[in-house]
């Protein structure tokens, strides 16, 4: 079973004065904090053993919002990176918890929110990495990747000027045992970081880098900067209210998951406050695990 990566650093200065006192995956998108979605999309693809990744500052805070992961059933590290060196250093960072295991990683400000069996299929492939392909109308702000006439990748770009496509590449990839000493191999880019293109790029020359591309169907957003904070926001409260359900709702999706029992949830719902997200685990709890639509995001 490959292991699981959440990056969660950097210094969210795009966010300031947001991220003066609180990191920005502890910022609320609605009605939770930001890590629960990329921590859900995780638990989702079935991985259980989770290093979250973050700065000396924010680390403390995150820890003692998610512990130990007990409580979801999975087990949580935690691993602190000094200054921002680059998203690829985190499986420099994480070597000695990858051990000969394959690694996913996944960015704290990313959220994907749909029918998640690309990641699920993605995480089986045992040889070389696997990473995805979205379209988006401003793919400059991103990793670009760009195809052949077969739908092969050919190039991978970081932030290119003059983009080869509209396919921006999501913070969320699986790599096979090797990452790590592929990452060794990395030297820092211009802007001084590991750059995870570079890392791609390595799989990519040795043609093994596998590129999937979501369908318009799949939400993926990132919540990087103010607007999109709110646009995420505003996406997660508009599905919520409609369904009537919650989109990465973590104690949820470890009862769907079968990572923890149905009393192991009902523990869990009697030391939580009263309110709104206590009633609505109450119902995930009383209807049980395998009750109503599959959890998405
Ligand atoms: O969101 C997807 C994009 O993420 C990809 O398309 C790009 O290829 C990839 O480089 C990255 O681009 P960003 O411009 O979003 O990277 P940024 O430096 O903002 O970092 C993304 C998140 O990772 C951010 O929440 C902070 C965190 N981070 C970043 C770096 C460089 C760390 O925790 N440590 C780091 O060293």
């Amino acid at each position: 079973m490959k292991k699981a990566i959440l990056l969660a650093g950097g210094a969210g200065t795009r966010l300031y004065p947001l991220t003066k006192i609180v990191c920005k995956q502890l910022l609320p998108i609605y009605d939770k904090p930001m890590i629960c979605y990329p921590l859900a999309t995780l638990m989702l693809g079935g991985l259980r053993e989770v290093l979250i990744i973050s700065t000396p500052k924010d680390l403390p805070m995150l820890e003692d919002y998610l512990g130990e992961g007990a409580q979801l059933g999975i087990r949580i590290e935690y691993a602190e990176q000094p200054k921002p060196e680059g998203i690829a250093q985190a499986f420099l960072i994480g070597a000695k918890f990858i051990g000969n295991s394959g690694a996913s990683l996944i960015l704290g400000d990313n959220i994907f929110y749909g029918k998640l069996d690309f990641y699920r299929d993605a995480l089986a492939i045992e040889r070389g990495a696997c990473i995805f392909g979205y379209q988006v109308r401003d793919p400059q702000r991103y990793g670009v990747v760009e195809f052949d006439a077969e739908g092969k990748a050919i190039s991978l770009e970081e932030k290119p000027k003059q983009p080869k496509s509209h396919f921006a590449v999501p913070g969320l990839y699986v790599y096979d045992e090797r990452v790590v000493d592929l990452c060794r191999m990395l030297r820092p880019s211009a802007r001084g970081e590991l750059e995870i293109t570079d890392l791609n790029l390595l799989y990519l020359k040795e043609k093994q880098l596998h590129v999937k591309l979501l369908s318009r169907g799949m939400a993926w957003l990132d919540a990087g900067t103010q607007m999109s904070l709110l646009e995420a926001g505003n996406y997660i409260a508009t599905i919520e209210h409609r369904q009537g359900l919650k989109i990465a709702c973590l104690e949820e999706v470890a009862l769907r998951m079968g990572f923890i029992s149905q009393a192991q949830l009902s523990a869990i719902i009697d030391r939580l406050p009263k309110g709104e997200y206590r009633d609505y685990l109450q119902t995930v709890c009383d209807e049980g695990p395998s009750a109503g639509p599959e959890p998405v995001g």
